[in-house]
């Protein structure tokens, strides 16, 4: 294993000037396990408390009592950390550089104190619209600077944001309307991305018809497009901010308030409401981003997410603004125009940490080094990866091509649910090994365990499981906290389960292999393959759907689907085009199956539960092991499987 694996020794500059090298990490990490309360007591003397907390953890996994706390006895105010702290010493520094989806256009940029009027204004319009402390307002935006004002606009209310990403249809929008209960919406006219216009209000339109509790939605003007306005629920953003003043005071919130709920799939149903909390996730996401990132004020930071997912919320807003930092939004796509375009950008702003997911590195590395080497890149001094694993060809090309063998990669093994990054390596700390997110995080204590819950030690693999709290943990499954300690802590006793598999090597390196749940990982996106068949089988000719993932070059995870049909529905190539865009409007592009085979039959054991196993061997090709199918109620299905497999 290590001995063929290239390691890369922590260069000696980094060393020195990190601000945890290897020595530091091994006090931190030790510190962090033997006394944990002081540990984090001390570490929340980041944030700025309008009471400071004395207790840390309180928490238990076990089912009698169950609960999970992190200074409970504190207040603050998230916005208030993001923004107005800084006013005094940084008021003129740029929090946020806007980068537009067409080249030839300007980008934006806002200081802290711009940054200060735009918040207050957009938390004054909520307010205008009756919006309260605990009140749920969901977000459906395109990556444009009013899209994080809307976050901390929120924060600074003590409203819950929830933000749904663009790319979702309104199907998809509207069960996450209706699952939070949110009586107010704010999107834009259109998004652009990629030089094409995503019609966000009239998504959200066609959303309101299925929602009930929808009263008001919040319009900004992004592309000046032509969109109904519906008198009495709709207003413009910019009509209402004229009216109201650019300073709005902040809402005290007790560490345990919910700062905001994000939905993501799960293994089964309906996606789940993740609720995370206010102090002890801006904790998480400020600590984490100023280590592994080693950042300092100052510099130019680029975490090339959408604020849809959980890493633009942890890692594109509030991280980076709680360290007082300039973080960069951009609205397009890294590919357009051209491959050069996310290579442009860091020229052009002179971008030092660059943030990406691994499905964009293999999509850029498909068209040549060339538009890669036609650009500077000199600025750049750390690169990241997020969102699945990234395979040791994406890490070398990222590492010499695009960083020309002089920036450290931290490849962040992280969650929806776990807030910010666990498993990392710290870049003046860490000697990496292309495809490992290395070790864990301080707070962070990994196990490797078997089916059966036994702990395995040393070179093992397993099930990944994190043994104890930590501050960015999630705190429940928004309305349904029994299905929050079914689907994480009942698996493995006094563990969260975290739906990975993952190895361990002789030095203590993790090695995510990926989901060991009915959770594929599409483009670094999550999707549950339960709402894939859900969405299928709403067609009026589906009888019944299996959804699997499959191996896929550029998307790490592809999605394949066997459908069965109705009788007397004729499986033709239009009503496999018919069904494959079904699942689009009902999901969204992200859900495309990538394959859809026809299938009589499915491989179901004689209690009628359907072997998947047997189902993603075919999907991924591999018919020669399909392992013992006799138990099976009609073995025979198998080879007709087998034989109509497609792609
Ligand atoms: O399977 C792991 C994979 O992404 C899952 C979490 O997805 P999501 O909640 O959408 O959060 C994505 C952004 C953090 C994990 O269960 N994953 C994430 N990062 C990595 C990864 N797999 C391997 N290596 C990573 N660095």
């Amino acid at each position: 294993m290590s001995d063929t694996v290239s390691v890369h020794p922590v260069p000696e500059s980094w060393a020195r000037t990190a601000r945890v090298d290897a020595a530091g990490y091994e006090k931190l990490y030790g510190m962090s396990l033997a006394d944990p309360g002081s540990f984090w007591l001390e570490q929340a003397r980041r944030l700025d408390w309008i009471k400071r907390p004395e207790i840390a953890g309180d928490w238990s996994f076990d089912e009698a009592d169950f609960r999970i706390n992190w200074f409970a006895d504190g207040k603050l105010n998230v916005a208030a950390n993001c923004v107005d702290r800084h006013l005094a010493k940084r008021g003129d520094t740029i929090a946020i550089i806007w980068e537009p989806d067409a080249p030839d256009e300007e980008p934006r940029r806002f200081t802290y104190r711009q940054l200060h009027a735009e918040v207050c204004r957009l938390a004054n319009v909520l307010k205008a619209q009756g919006v309260k402390k605990g009140d749920r307002v969901t977000i459906y935006m395109p990556m444009i600077p009013e899209a994080a004002f809307a976050l901390l606009a929120c924060a600074r209310i003590g409203a819950i944001h929830s933000v749904v990403f663009g790319g979702f249809s309104p199907e998809a929008l509207a069960g996450r309307i209706t699952d939070c209960d949110s009586s107010v919406v704010i999107t834009a006219d259109e998004g652009r991305r990629g030089g094409k216009k995503v019609p966000l209000k009239t998504n959200v339109d066609a959303a309101a018809a299925h929602v009930s509790c929808l009263e008001k939605v919040i319009v900004v003007k992004a592309t000046g497009g032509d969109i109904p306005m519906q008198e009495g629920r709709d207003l413009w953003y910019h009509e209402a901010a004229a009216e109201v003043p650019a300073d709005c005071p902040i809402e005290p919130m007790g560490a345990e308030d919910p700062l905001f709920i994000l939905y993501t799939s799960g293994s089964t149903g309906k996606p789940k409401g993740v609720l995370h909390s206010s102090g002890g996730y801006l904790l998480w996401a400020s600590l984490t981003h100023e280590l592994v990132f080693d950042y300092r004020p100052g510099q130019i930071y680029w975490c090339a997410a959408d604020i849809g997912w959980v890493t633009g919320h942890s890692y594109i807003v509030y991280g980076p603004l709680a360290n007082g930092g300039t973080t960069l939004m951009y609205e397009g796509v890294p590919n357009w125009p051209d491959a050069s375009r996310i290579w442009q950008v860091v020229d052009r702003h002179k971008v030092e940490i660059l943030y990406t997911a691994p499905t964009a590195l293999r999509a850029l590395m498909k068209e040549g080094d060339g538009y890669v080497t036609s650009t500077s890149r000199k600025s750049l001094r750390l690169l990241g990866s997020v969102g699945e694993p990234i395979n040791p060809e994406a890490w070398r090309w990222y590492y010499d091509v695009v960083g020309e063998g002089r920036c450290p990669i931290v490849d962040t093994w992280w969650q929806t649910e776990t807030g910010g990054q666990m498993i990392t390596p710290l870049p003046g700390a860490t000697p990496l090994k292309p495809g490992s997110a290395t070790k864990p995080f301080p707070g962070v204590d990994p196990q490797v365990v078997d089916a059966d819950g036994n702990v395995l030690h040393g070179a093992t693999e397993g099930n990944l499981v994190i043994a104890r709290s930590w501050p960015g943990q999630m705190r429940t499954v928004w309305g349904d906290h029994e299905r929050f300690f079914q689907t994480y802590f009942s698996t493995y006793r006094g563990k969260y389960f975290t739906g990975d598999g993952c190895r361990r090597d002789e030095d203590g390196y993790y090695w995510i292999t990926g989901r060991v749940d009915d959770v594929i990982n599409v483009s670094g996106h999550r999707m549950g393959t339960a709402e894939v068949e859900s969405a299928l089988v709403l067609h009026p000719k589906v009888a019944e759907a299996a959804v699997v993932g499959m191996p896929h070059d550029i998307k790490g995870q592809g999605i394949y689907a066997y459908v069965t049909l109705n009788a007397n529905c004729q499986a033709d190539d239009a009503l496999r085009a018919e069904l494959i865009k079904w699942v689009r409007t009902e999901i969204g592009p992200i859900a495309t199956p990538d394959a859809l085979q026809f299938a009589p039959g499915l491989p179901k054991t004689r209690s009628g539960k359907i072997m998947r196993r047997i189902l993603r061997k075919i999907a991924e090709g591999d018919v020669s092991s399909l392992g013992d199918t006799s138990t099976l109620a009609d073995p025979s299905v198998v080879d007709d499987l087998v034989k109509n497999r497609v792609g």
